[in-house]
C-alpha cells in the first residue's frame, strides 16, 4: 500500500509515522514541503508520489487566533482541503480527512452521532466543517472524514503539557469543569487510520475520540494524579473547578461534544479504550 501523510509535524501525523504498518511505503509531507493552500503543489507531490491513499493531518488548528485570522483559517481548512479533495478525485486517490468535535453546538445530552446537525460556534469549527462538506462532494464514495476531539501525544504541545507545567510553575489553577467531552491519545487514532486505510470499501463519516467522558476539570485532575504517580511531578497542586465564564476565550466552545463511536468502531474492528488508561500510557512516554 502506498501511502502519502501531509501535515508531518502535528501530532497525529507524528503517530502515524511511528507506527507504519509493516511493508506500506508511507511518505510524510511537512508544511514545509506541502503547502496544501496551493493546488500547484498539492497535484505536483500526488502525482509524483502516486498514492492509493492520501491522509490529510494538515489543519490550521488555532482555534482562538482563528476568530482574528479567519482568511488563513479557511484557506488552509476550506481551500486547502478542496486542492486535496479535487486532486484526489482527478488521480483516483482515496481520501482520508480529519474534522473535529467543534463543527457541534454542544447542545445534545447524547453522545452525537456522524450524521447529526452541525452548528459550529467558531471560525475554526466553521472552516473544519466547510471542508469536511467539500470531501464528501468532491470524493463521495472514496473518502473518509472522521471527526475526533481533544487530542494529545507525546509530541506536541497540548493540554495535557500544559498542565504539567502548570502544575509546576502554580500555586494553584482554576479549569473549566462545565464543558464536557471525551480526551483522544493521538495514538489510538493513528490505529484507526491505519485499520481503515487497509479496507478501501470504507467511506463516509466516522466519529473517533477515546472511551469515557470527563471535563476539562476532571481531565486536568486526572493529569495531576497520574503525573504525580509516575514521578512527572514531584508535587500537586490545588485544581478548581470553574464555569466557561470565569475563562474567557476569543472562540466560542460547545458545552458538550461526547461523539458515538459506534460505527467507528464497527467499520475498524478496533474498540475505544477508557481516555484514563489512554493517557496513563501516553505519560509512561513522558517518563
Ligand atoms: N488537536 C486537537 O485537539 C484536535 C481536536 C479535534 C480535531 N483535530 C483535528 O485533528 C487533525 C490533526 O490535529 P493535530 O492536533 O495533529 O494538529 P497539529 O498538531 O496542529 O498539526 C497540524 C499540522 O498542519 C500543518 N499545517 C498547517 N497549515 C498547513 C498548510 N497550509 N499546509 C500544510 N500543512 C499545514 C502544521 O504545520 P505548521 O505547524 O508548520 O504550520 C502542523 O504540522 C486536524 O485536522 C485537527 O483539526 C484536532
Amino acid at each position: 500500500m502506498r501511502i502519502l501523510i501531509v501535515g508531518k509535524n502535528g501530532q497525529l501525523a507524528w503517530e502515524l509515522g511511528r507506527s507504519i504498518p509493516v511493508g506500506w511505503q508511507v511518505s510524510l509531507l511537512a508544511h514545509s514541503e506541502l503547502d496544501i493552500r496551493s493546488m500547484d503543489q498539492v497535484c505536483d507531490q500526488i502525482v509524483r508520489h502516486k498514492p492509493e491513499v492520501v491522509i490529510n493531518c494538515a489543519a490550521y488548528t488555532a482555534v482562538d487566533k482563528a476568530e482574528i485570522d479567519s482568511a488563513t483559517a479557511y484557506a488552509v481548512n476550506e481551500s486547502g482541503v478542496r486542492n486535496l479533495a479535487s486532486c484526489c478525485a482527478q488521480q483516483g486517490v482515496r481520501l482520508l480527512h480529519i474534522s473535529t468535535d467543534f463543527i457541534f453546538d454542544g447542545k445534545n445530552y447524547e453522545p452525537y452521532r456522524p450524521h447529526a446537525i452541525a452548528n459550529p460556534l467558531s471560525v475554526y469549527g466553521a472552516s473544519k466543517y466547510a471542508g469536511e462538506q467539500l470531501v464528501a462532494q468532491f470524493l463521495p464514495e472514496s473518502s473518509v472524514v472522521v471527526r475526533t476531539s481533544w487530542v494529545y501525544s507525546s509530541n506536541g504541545n497540548n493540554f495535557v503539557k500544559t498542565i504539567l507545567r502548570l502544575a509546576k510553575e502554580k500555586p494553584q489553577i482554576g479549569v473549566v469543569a462545565d464543558q464536557i467531552g471525551s480526551p483522544t491519545w493521538a495514538k489510538g487514532l493513528a490505529d484507526w487510520l491505519w485499520a481503515i486505510a487497509a479496507k478501501p470499501e470504507v467511506s463516509g463519516v466516522f466519529h473517533w475520540s477515546d472511551a469515557g467522558v470527563a471535563s476539562w476539570y476532571d481531565f486536568a485532575v486526572a493529569i495531576q494524579e497520574l503525573g504525580y504517580e509516575k514521578g512527572l511531578l514531584d508535587k500537586t497542586i490545588p485544581i478548581n473547578p470553574i464555569p466557561t465564564e470565569a475563562y474567557p476565550v476569543p472562540a466560542c466552545r460547545p458545552k458538550y461534544s461526547v461523539l458515538n463511536k459506534s460505527t467507528a468502531e464497527e467499520a475498524a474492528g478496533i474498540k475505544t479504550v477508557h481516555w484514563r488508561s489512554q493517557l496513563a500510557k501516553m505519560m509512561d512516554e513522558l517518563k
